[in-house]
């Protein structure tokens, strides 16, 4: 059942390929100028009703939320924020019939996040749910449900449920902002084309495993490992931070590069290896000095960018690449590395990758 691989986990890494195409491409028009999603009649009248829209998960979910805040606000210019659903539900949002909620989770049947979605149902928002599991308690509960067609997920650390959930909010803002004709038909176009290519461009990303299985040799017994980024990068680095701590068990932190120097950068000493994701056009230039901060401190640093770099690798100490695409897209890309590397680091310390100590699949007890 594991398919010849070892663990669940890494077939479910090597499924996302599978999965990103199942969950895009019957969502993609034949002439890439629009987004097909059937299950939302959405309108602009009803798009406009909405003043602002909450995204509510937890953990990996959390931080595909985060992205799709990002997509949302970039693409369709609609505010989003994005909330933990065990916060959420006791600090009284202000939430009315103009709220739009997003529940994001794979299994559909996580405590805090039905809870949420229940008590803004009860406060009159209107909600949508993006999960995996059709027919699951939360798909059940929202009035309108996205399914990721990811498959069962069945390791403890969710990876292709991630991807997916990436792309169905990416689709999602293209959606939006289709509506509000707030993108162009060459935007639209440019970015359809490239959501494409992007099941193929994660195989590419999975072909190579060496340099990470080397760098998970190396690193694995360290105490600390640092992830930091910018903008999406950031968002990336928190979901490699969480997938290194979870079943790995070493120490790992996710940072906004730019808040470093506001406190952690006092841990950053010798040999530390940093993970540095820089992808992010408008903010490459203020990355770049942050690592050159963190280089000073003699830390270990290990950037990841797109293939057409050629600057990052003056200032890290190993460059891991990922295929080029357009900048929305590369989180898809940049956190297979990530996801292989926290993998290596686990079975490096002999750890149990598919049932890490006191976790569970799916929290359905607060
Ligand atoms: C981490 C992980 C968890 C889940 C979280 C939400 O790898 O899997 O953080 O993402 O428990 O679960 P769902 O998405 O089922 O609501």
């Amino acid at each position: 059942e594991k398919g010849g691989y070892e663990h669940f986990m890494l077939k479910e890494i090597h499924e996302q390929p599978k999965a990103v195409r199942d969950t895009v491409m019957p969502r993609i028009a034949k002439d890439n100028l629009s987004v097909i999603l059937n299950e939302l009649k959405w309108n602009k009248e009803y798009l406009d009703s909405f003043h602002k829209i909450f995204i509510v998960a937890c953990g990996t979910a959390y931080h595909a939320g985060l992205v799709g805040k990002y997509y949302i606000e970039k693409l369709a210019r609609i505010p989003v924020e994005v909330d933990i659903a065990s916060e959420f539900r006791y600090r009284s949002p202000i939430i009315d019939e103009h709220t739009l909620v997003i529940v994001i989770s794979q299994s559909g049947e996580t405590i805090d996040t039905l809870a949420a979605l229940k008590e803004t149902k009860r406060l009159g928002a209107k909600t949508l749910a993006i999960t995996n599991v059709v027919g699951s308690s939360i798909a059940r509960d929202a009035d309108e449900v996205i399914y990721t067609w990811a498959g069962p997920e069945i390791a403890v650390a969710s990876t292709k449920a991630y991807t997916t959930q990436l792309v169905t909010v990416f689709l999602l803002a293209m959606y939006m902002a289709g509506i509000k004709k707030c993108i162009s038909p060459e935007r639209t176009k440019q970015l359809l084309t490239q959501l494409r290519k992007l099941p193929d461009q994660i195989d590419r990303t999975l072909e190579d495993p060496e340099p990470i299985k080397t760098f998970a040799k190396k690193y694995g017994f360290n105490e600390d490992v640092f992830f930091i980024g910018r903008s999406l990068d950031y968002d990336v680095a928190l979901e490699g931070a969480l997938k290194l701590k979870e079943i790995s068990y070493i120490h790992a932190e996710a940072y906004a590069a730019g808040e470093l120097k506001h406190g952690t950068l006092a841990l950053i000493i010798e040999g530390v290896p940093v993970i540095a994701l820089a992808t992010q056009k408008s903010v490459y230039e203020k990355t770049i000095s942050n690592i050159k901060e963190i280089k000073a401190r003699d830390a270990i640093v290990i950037g990841i960018t797109s293939e057409s770099n050629d600057t990052l690798v003056k200032c890290v100490d190993h460059v891991i690449k990922v295929p080029n695409t357009d900048e929305l897209l590369i989180p898809l890309l940049t956190v297979v590395p990530l996801q292989l590397l926290a993998y290596y680091a686990a079975i490096t310390r002999g750890c149990d990758v598919d049932k890490p100590r006191n976790l569970a699949k799916s929290v359905t007890v607060e």
